[in-house]
């Protein structure tokens, strides 16, 4: 055991314990708002950065939260301020919250670097804000638990269990058919959100919630837990009361996010048939932590770890189920066997012994390893000449016949003109063709927005057809489905042979084998690249400037240059 902090080690000392001009305008101000030395002497400073906002409403209770966390804290012996920060409510924020996660991360690391604070709890769930929280909590390196926002409940239209997003993107292209009604549209649209709390199928924020429980970044059990679970508040005191403890014994993320578990993270990913996006999100946390990790790594655990857990959109179930079956503790216990179980977890204690006891409690929820869902893991990692620096897939949520498949391209140089064509009658297109988007990627987007799951044109739906190839730089929800190729790098933007592709090429996918072949001969390719000329940035002024100035591409995590590397930031002088 590590010697435990004294008082005067504590950071906020150089705050408030000292006894000069600086610290006495520090203590009076915490004077001024009612505190007196009983609250903040000598004790753990405890950040609690808050993502809750008015319109986001997966954190709509965690202004409520706040105050559980507060109670912990208090009880523990430590004193708890509360910080708000970005929001990024996915539905909301446009043209995608992608573009504002390093800003959530910046913002994170500054509040918690240039405040007095000993240590922080962080509150999220919320696709971006989670990766955006943690990575700003690594770069800044005091102790630090996160605290999920946790899955919102069923949904429910006339009986059916409706799944977020999932569901709006079937029942929307059923309507695009002309098999639903607008007044069942309308009902849908009231069925579908019945609390607060994040999507609860397995799309991005329950992805990423479980992944930093894997990590070892959240209490035990924490992740699954319904937002609207009495659970849930008892989970924010525990977490309260753990951060001081945390602090006097100086647990540091660096100490809890090693090599083995990132591989813990990627192998829970797999087995949950989590989001396309997760791999982007880990990438830049695993690079904040000092870690290489690229996106081949995904795809190496994925041959060895199943999909064990059946929660839309790769199965049946959805997240509250998921916590009626035993939760993540029961997942991770199922795949013990492939985990390292010697990592550290900010209870201070190992994973092994947080999975001491877990069960699983409905096997069809999740499966065991020896009958799972889908053999082989969640994400493919394609590369070839088309994507020189990898692609993304998820096989297990597109039809089957597309997993080996040969087609022409139709392609489109942006969004506005897919979104076009895709609704007339006459375009000229078959299943067999592979829709391709460009200028959808970190730079083109730029933020890379959710494009991916390009719609089926209207003429194919009316025929029946529900899924086709589609690739692009873009990303996709992580409650989207079907045979969409993501994350292309280099992305067209920049010149990545993407920006290349025109109608009628030969575009050849082998899932299997993990390729992806553009059919155009070399001197053709070579031809076209020096007549090919950049567009024009969206952006000239401002954050959207910085961020395509300095955005990495998405087989290094889209992280700012300027935050991936470099020696640590000073502790700020205090004069
Ligand atoms: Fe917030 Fe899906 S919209 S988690």
């Amino acid at each position: 055991m590590p010697p435990r902090k004294r008082p005067e080690d504590l950071r906020s000392h150089r705050w408030l314990g000292v006894s000069d001009m600086r610290s006495f305008g520090h203590r009076s101000r915490l004077q001024q708002m009612g505190f007196d030395a009983t609250d903040f002497g000598a004790k753990p400073v405890i950040g609690i950065i808050n993502t809750w906002s008015e319109i986001n409403a997966c954190h709509a209770h965690l202004r409520a939260r706040a105050e559980d966390v507060k109670r912990g804290v208090l009880q523990a012996g430590g004193f708890p301020v509360e910080l708000p920060a970005m929001s990024l409510a996915e539905p909301f924020v446009k043209p995608s919250t992608m573009l504002y996660r390093n800003f959530l991360a910046m913002e994170v690391e500054e509040l918690l670097r240039s405040h007095p604070l000993d240590g922080a709890v962080l509150l999220g769930g919320c696709d971006k804000t989670t990766p955006g929280l943690i990575m700003g909590a690594i770069s800044m390196g005091i102790p630090a638990i996160y605290v999920p926002a946790g899955p919102m409940l069923r949904g429910n239209w006339r009986g059916e269990q409706l799944g977020s997003g999932s569901d709006a993107w079937k029942y929307w292209t059923e309507k695009r058919a002309g098999n639903i009604t607008e007044e069942q549209w309308n009902e849908i649209e009231g069925g579908i959100a019945r609390s607060f709390g994040t999507c609860m199928v397995m799309g991005t924020a329950a992805t990423m919630m479980s992944i930093a429980e894997a990590l070892g970044l959240t209490l035990p059990g924490a992740s699954a837990i319904p937002a609207a679970d009495s659970g849930h508040p008892r989970m924010c005191g525990a977490a309260g009361r753990r951060i001081v403890d945390m602090v006097w014994e100086n647990l540091t993320p660096e100490k809890i996010l090693t090599k083995s578990a990132f591989d813990n993270a990627i192998k829970v990913h797999m087995a949950l048939g989590g989001s396309t996006n997760a791999i982007i999100h880990v990438v830049a946390m695993a690079r904040r932590a000092g870690l290489k990790l690229d996106m081949q790594r995904f795809d190496e655990i994925s041959r060895e770890i199943p999909v064990i857990a059946n929660i839309r959109p790769s199965g049946k179930y959805l997240m509250e189920d998921f916590f009626y079956a035993g939760g993540l503790r029961a997942l991770m216990r199922e795949l013990a066997g492939k985990l390292d179980l010697s990592c550290l977890t900010v209870t201070g204690k190992t994973l092994r012994e947080n999975l001491d006891g877990a069960e699983v409690f409905q096997r069809e929820v999740i499966h065991p390893l020896s009958d799972p869902i889908y053999a082989e893991g969640a994400t493919a990692v394609l590369t070839g000449n088309l994507a020189p620096r990898g692609c993304v897939m998820k096989p297990a949520a597109a039809e089957k016949r597309l997993l080996q498949h040969r087609g022409p391209a139709l392609a489109f140089e942006d969004y506005n003109q897919m979104a076009r064509e895709v609704e007339r009658d006459d375009l000229e297109v078959t299943a067999d063709h592979i829709l391709v988007l460009k200028n959808a990627g970190p730079k083109g987007g730029p933020g890379m927005p959710e494009w991916g799951m390009l719609p089926i044109p209207k003429r194919l739906l009316k025929a029946g057809v529900r899924d086709m190839l589609r690739i692009s730089d873009a990303r996709m929800s992580g409650t989207s489905y079907g045979a969409c190729i993501l994350h292309v790098a280099p992305e067209s933007f920049v010149g990545g042979p993407l920006a290349l592709v025109q109608t009628g090429d030969e575009i050849e996918v082998d899932v299997a084998v993990r390729r992806i072949h553009l059919h155009v001969p070399d001197a053709e390719l070579a031809r076209r690249r020096a007549a090919w000329k950049q567009p024009p940035p969206r952006y000239t002024r401002g954050y959207g400037a910085m961020f395509s100035e300095h955005i990495g591409q998405a087989d290094e995590g889209c992280d700012f240059d300027f935050l991936a590397a470099g020696a640590p930031t000073p502790e700020p002088e205090i004069h």
